[in-house]
């Protein structure tokens, strides 16, 4: 080893070196006794009522988990309201005054909620929506951006028990109309529109297009002005604001709901394929989101906490209104995007409302170290108490950065590995309790077994990759899985042997889980590459490259076999560099890989690009660079947010092959 390199890493500690939870921290975390996993353990599944007791029941459970059959039913004979637990309880518990949202909106426009205001507006919009014709289980599609409006028409939908089906306010006529269609949904609520990055974007004419595709009538859709640009309703239209003024000061009596009823459907954020429905239950799914938000969030009342996810995704169902509402914290919503009117934007809320615990996902993340300290470094977050992420893998420069410039070397960070269908997070540390792994989400969090198992259903335990399960059901997992049917059934059908099991979920994600029951996510099973019959992660060479210095954003898929007849992928690595940085990195990128990952993952063929293709939501998107990599006819682009790098990176292929 040359001694330069000697002396660096004698400076810095290994990337994945664990790091302990300062002890100012540990003295007032909600959680910070490390016996609670026994505990957990040795009284499963009743240790569950830990969360159920968090909330205010209309009539008390009878079981924790009842198990009849095929069915498992988190905390049968149970009924109540969600929003009587968002809202009114807290009102009834002398903090009416109490900001419950806090908005701010592109513009520098800002709007707080107390909870008694939030309620008031909840029950006169519940009111609205009775009048309009909804009933109990009807489905209300909510198409909406990053608007109050959005969480009041859910905690409305749910104090008359009407499941709300959010549909993120960025996706097409089309996909509105699928998921309208897929949910016998025939009421909406929409906004004429809002801008994006200055450019307005006109949500109504897009909800009146995808009403042409609908196979049923619309019963009534409600128009929230955001825009103002004087969009006109037609029959069977109602803007939002008539109908509150004409429910003033309303009361409506919250439906009680069994434990087990819906209480929202949400479609998986798939990139291909018919989208999935998830139906969420009401007791269940609220235990555990509140639970989550308590113990792994720390969140106090006392606190204003800030998830920077879009409600239109899970995350912000469960970590900006049910969770934190439940807790009576104070929850930030931000409608705008990072970096508008400036790079700072995030720092410079998070300092103005000195906001406690920030949660985000790895692509914000490395976007901010993208753009640099000197933006961070402006202003005073002092105020966080504990960082988050979710989403995707955060590789461990990533993990390091956004722990010393934002945490300033103190905040804990929670990677927490969930998805749409957990309904709340799985897989993460308590911060109080345990040290953190940078890379590694943690071990399953206490009553919740998730295992790494081989294709034969085995548990494998030497850090080598297979199938992420889930062996014992969970309060927050959804009705299919309650009720034993549908997707939930299928899904499992599709995979390695797991008959085994007497209970299991399979996550379609792949992990490994190091000697202290570590697991680090390695992204979905469809990520993983085959080299001469070796599987490695995409996303274990992904970091290896992320971690060079200089590399910003990596994406490996496989590319066509060799022709020698071995059957063996090749490794396409798509990699963007920081400003300054660019090709002379190739040899640097290969030497990462062999030596984290192994010479056989090393990639064969490394194309440096300005940027990658990704989601609305930020995610990249492999499978388009898995096309790009054929050579196969890409199809329609409109799902990215940057179609532009696609004929970049095609022509820049070309010069590499
Ligand atoms: C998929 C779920 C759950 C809210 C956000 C996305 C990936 C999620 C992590 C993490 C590694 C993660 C998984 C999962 N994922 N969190 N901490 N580490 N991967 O919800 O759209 O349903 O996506 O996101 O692949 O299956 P979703």
């Amino acid at each position: 080893m040359a001694p330069d390199h000697e002396s660096q890493l004698e400076n810095h500690p290994p990337a994945s070196a664990p790091v302990s939870p300062p002890a100012s921290f540990v003295e007032q975390a909600n959680v910070a006794d490390e016996d609670i996993y026994e505990e957990f353990e040795e009284n499963w599944p009743e240790c569950w009522a830990r969360a159920g007791d968090l909330l205010d029941w209309e009539s008390d459970y009878e079981q924790v988990l009842a198990r009849d059959g095929e069915t498992r039913r988190w905390f049968e004979g149970g009924q109540l309201n969600a929003s009587v637990n968002c809202l009114d309880r807290h009102v009834e518990a002398g903090r009416k005054n109490k900001v419950a949202i806090k908005w701010s909106g592109r513009q520098n426009g800002t709007r707080s909620y107390t909870y008694l205001a939030l309620k008031r507006e909840v029950e006169e919009f519940a009111a609205s929506l009775r009048e309009l014709g909804v009933e109990e289980d009807d489905v209300v599609t909510l198409y909406m951006p990053m608007i109050p409006e959005l969480p009041i028409a859910m905690l409305a939908c749910a104090r008359i028990g009407a499941p709300h089906s959010v549909v993120f306010a960025g996706f097409s006529a089309d996909a509105l109309a699928t998921r309208m269609n897929s949910a016998d949904s025939e009421y909406l609520v929409t906004c004429d529109g809002y801008y994006r990055r200055g450019t307005p974007v006109h949500q109504k004419s897009k909800a009146d297009n995808a009403r042409l595709k609908l196979d049923h009538d619309v019963a009534a859709a409600v128009v929230v002005e955001r825009l103002g640009d004087g969009t006109p309703l037609g029959d069977s239209e109602y803007d939002y604001s008539d109908l509150i003024a004409r429910h003033r000061n309303a009361t409506v009596e919250p439906v009680p709901r069994d434990a087990n009823d819906e209480l929202f459907l949400i479609y998986t954020s798939g990139t291909t394929g018919e989208p999935t429905g998830v139906r969420h239950t009401t007791g269940g799914y609220l235990s555990h989101v509140a639970w989550t938000a308590q113990s792994v969030l720390d969140i106090k009342p006392e606190d204003t906490y800030w998830c920077s996810a879009d409600i239109g995704w899970i995350t912000g169902h469960s970590y900006i209104v049910y969770g934190p509402l439940a807790l009576g914290t104070t929850s930030v919503m931000y409608e705008g995007t990072p970096d508008y009117p400036e790079k700072d934007r995030v720092w410079e809320l998070i300092e103005r409302n000195a906001v406690d615990v920030f949660y985000t996902a790895p692509t914000a993340i490395r976007a901010f170290m993208k753009w640099g300290e000197e933006y961070p470094e402006k202003h005073d977050l002092s105020s966080l108490r504990l960082l988050g992420t979710v989403g995707e893998p955060i590789n461990p420069r990533a993990w390091r950065w956004y722990h010393e410039h934002i945490g300033n070397g103190e905040c804990p960070v929670v990677d927490t590995w969930w998805q749409t269908e957990t309904g709340g997070m799985m897989v993460t540390t308590l911060p109080g309790v345990a040290e953190m792994k940078p890379g590694s989400a943690g071990p399953p969090l206490p009553g919740v077994s998730a295992k790494v198992v081989d294709g034969t259903g085995e548990p494998i335990s030497s850090n080598e990759a297979g199938y992420l399960v889930v062996d014992r059901p969970w309060p927050g997992m959804p009705l299919s899985m309650v009720e034993n049917e549908g997707w939930f059934v299928e899904r499992n059908e599709g995979y390695p042997s797991l008959e085994g099991f007497d209970w299991v979920y399979f996550s379609e994600d792949a992990g490994t889980v190091d000697e202290n029951g570590y697991i680090t996510v390695l992204g979905r099973v469809d990520d993983l590459i085959d080299v001469s019959g070796h599987l490695f992660g995409t996303a274990d060479i992904e970091t290896a490259i992320t971690d060079t210095e200089g590399v910003t954003e990596a994406a490996v898929v496989s590319g066509p076999e060799e022709s020698d007849g071995r059957g063996a992928a090749t490794v396409y690595a798509y990699v963007s560099t920081a400003e300054g940085y660019g090709e002379e990195l190739r040899e640097d990128v290969i030497e990462a890989v062999s030596e984290q990952v192994s010479p056989l993952a090393a990639p064969d063929i490394i194309v440096f690009t300005p940027d990658l293709p990704k989601t609305r939501s930020g995610k990249i998107m492999r499978r388009m660079l898995a096309s790009v990599t054929r050579g196969d006819d890409l199809g329609d682009t409109s799902a990215l947010r940057n179609p532009e790098v696609v004929g970049e990176l095609e022509s820049a292929i070309d010069s590499e092959r």
